[in-house]
């Protein structure tokens, strides 16, 4: 569905998008992880044609993106990291002036129905909070019913709840056959919903994987224990397989004094930073 050879693209003279490649599959949930001004909405808005002077080839739905045509955006959908939506007008009307610039769209009481805005369709967005803005965006995005999702942060700064409800249309998408171009800093985002990630660090992609093959093909699962020194608690963490080595761990056993212990494989976090030497956050 897409595919990027060789891409270089930077806003200034110094290098930032150098010779870029990746492909993503028909149907497939692919994410964009990485820091913040690592260059996932610069990708972005080359894969969906809003910087159209970089280097290289961008193909997306058989087109060369630099040289889309009108029907480019009836089959992409962008939710883009800011919305953008008319504040004089109500979610209501917002939805269907966007819906009057495609051949087809769903219906938009199905739509608000589905991110909890039913009942606030006639208020106007300038009234909304910064939640009930993000989740008409996101619905603005599904609006046409296109094959291609490009999802920008799209659950950045939602209270738990609403999260869970944007995920699950999410991946309720992708049961429908859509590929789904997902960018995010929340490994537990990426981890859940994509099928594959690209860690994006200062315009490069410094791993590109499943979230499973990341976790397990590079981290060793971890032990941590905490117990009482001098009447401070301390805290270690082991690699799994030293745990019949560690001899603190055997004394504190023997002599009854652990505070707590507790095992787990490693976060795409803890991946992220053993790779690239950056936090995600
Ligand atoms: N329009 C622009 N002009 C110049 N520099 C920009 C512009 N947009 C983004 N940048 C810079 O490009 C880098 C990547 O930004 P961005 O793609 O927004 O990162 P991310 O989405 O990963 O946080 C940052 O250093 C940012 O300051
Ligand atoms: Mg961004």
């Amino acid at each position: 569905m897409i595919r990027v050879n060789n891409l270089c693209f930077s806003y200034t003279k110094k290098p930032f998008i150098e010779n870029t490649n990746f492909e993503v599959e028909s149907g497939e949930i692919f994410g964009f992880l990485g820091p913040s001004g690592a260059g996932k909405s610069t990708l972005q808005k080359i894969l969906t044609g809003l910087i159209t002077s970089y280097r290289g080839s961008v193909i997306v739905n058989g087109e060369e993106v630099r040289r889309h045509d009108n029907g480019f955006y009836e089959n992409i959908g962008v939710d883009f990291e800011f919305p953008s939506l008319y504040e004089k007008l109500t979610a209501r009307e917002n939805l269907k002036f966007f819906a009057s610039l495609y051949n087809k769209h769903r219906d938009i009481d199905k739509l608000l129905l589905s991110v909890g805005l039913i009942n606030d369709a006639d208020k106007k967005v300038s009234d909304f909070s910064k939640g009930m803005k993000s989740r008409l965006n996101f619905i603005k995005a599904l609006l046409h019913d296109p094959q291609i999702l490009f999802l920008d942060e799209p659950t950045s700064g939602l209270d738990p709840s609403s999260s869970r409800v944007m995920k699950d249309i999410i991946l309720d998408e992708k049961t429908k056959g859509k590929t789904i171009i997902l960018t995010t800093h929340n490994m537990y985002d990426a981890t859940e919903l994509c099928d594959r990630v690209a860690f994006i660090v200062d315009g490069k992609i410094r791993a590109l994987d499943t979230p499973r093959s990341l976790i397990m093909g590079r981290g060793a699962s971890k032990i941590a224990y905490t117990y009482l020194d001098n009447g401070r608690e301390v805290r270690t963490e082991i690699p799994l397989c030293k745990t019949s080595e560690d001899e603190t761990l055997s004394r504190l056993l023997r002599e009854n004094r652990l505070l707590s212990i507790h095992s787990g494989e490693p976060t795409l976090n803890d991946i992220f930073v053993e790779l690239t030497g950056r936090q995600l956050q």
